[in-house]
């Protein structure tokens, strides 16, 4: 495996054997998501609480997200130091990988059934509209919610309500009347929802 590797890199840097630039780009795409792997999972699908699942989310959205951690208008513990090390082109090449794997929802998370409930309620009135089909959606390029793990969801949204995250404006116009209504108490049903995503 590790000679393997070492093989495909020596290739790719010296621009031997691979012919078309169509063959070189796509052993480069998936090595270089390899060195996310670590940390977000085989394919982006992580399975430690504080790192988010990047499977199945746009391209679009993981790219914004990048550059979010690069000028750091993100909020981030290590994202941000490991983003500025790659190239625009190479966030493309990484997030045109993670966005076309399939999403799995995070394993054994534990939620409140009755919770969950009233959480789906809010969800469709204040949230749904970005984040379509109960947060499961990629569409809208505004990140999967449903069956992310909660940790990092709440630490993510907690850096965004204190303005230590970029958020959007519309986004924070909703999430402020939510919170008006319905409380901590309410922030806390939409994340039992989220985690009610088998
Ligand atoms: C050492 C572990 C580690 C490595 C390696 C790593 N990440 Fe992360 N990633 C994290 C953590 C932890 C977070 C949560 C933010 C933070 O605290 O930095 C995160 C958050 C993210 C997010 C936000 C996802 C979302 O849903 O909002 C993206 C996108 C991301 N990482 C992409 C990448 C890419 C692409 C690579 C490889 C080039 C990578 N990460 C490598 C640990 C890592
Ligand atoms: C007007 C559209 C819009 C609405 C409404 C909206 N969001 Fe978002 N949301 C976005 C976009 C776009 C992003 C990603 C861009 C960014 O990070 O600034 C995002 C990102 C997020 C994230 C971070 C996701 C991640 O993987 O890191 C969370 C958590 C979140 N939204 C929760 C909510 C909740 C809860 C509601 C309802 C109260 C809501 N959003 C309503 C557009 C919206």
């Amino acid at each position: 495996m590790k000679k393997r590797t070492a093989l495909a890199v020596a290739l790719v840097a010296g621009g031997l054997a691979l012919s078309g630039e169509a063959m070189a780009e796509t052993p480069s795409a998936s090595m270089l998501a390899n060195t996310c792997a670590g940390c977000h999972g085989t394919n982006g699908n992580s399975q430690g609480p504080a790192t988010p699942s990047l499977a199945g989310a746009s391209r679009d959205y993981l790219i914004e997200v990048m550059e979010y951690y690069k000028t750091g208008e993100r909020a981030s513990t290590i994202m941000g130091r490991i983003a500025k090390g790659y190239t625009k082109e190479e966030i493309e090449r990484i997030a045109d990988f993670f966005s076309k794997q399939a999403f799995v929802p995070a394993k054994g998370q534990e939620f409140d059934s009755g919770l969950a409930k009233k959480g789906a309620k809010l969800h469709d009135k204040y949230c749904e509209k970005c984040h379509a089909d109960g947060g499961s959606s990629s569409e809208d390029d505004a990140g999967i919610l449903a069956g992310q793990w909660t940790p990092y969801l709440k630490y993510t949204l907690a850096d965004m309500m204190s303005g230590k995250s970029h958020m959007p404006k519309k986004m924070k116009k909703k999430l402020k009347k939510l919170h008006e209504k319905a409380g901590d108490a309410g922030i806390d049903q939409l994340f039992n929802f989220y985690a009610s995503k088998k």
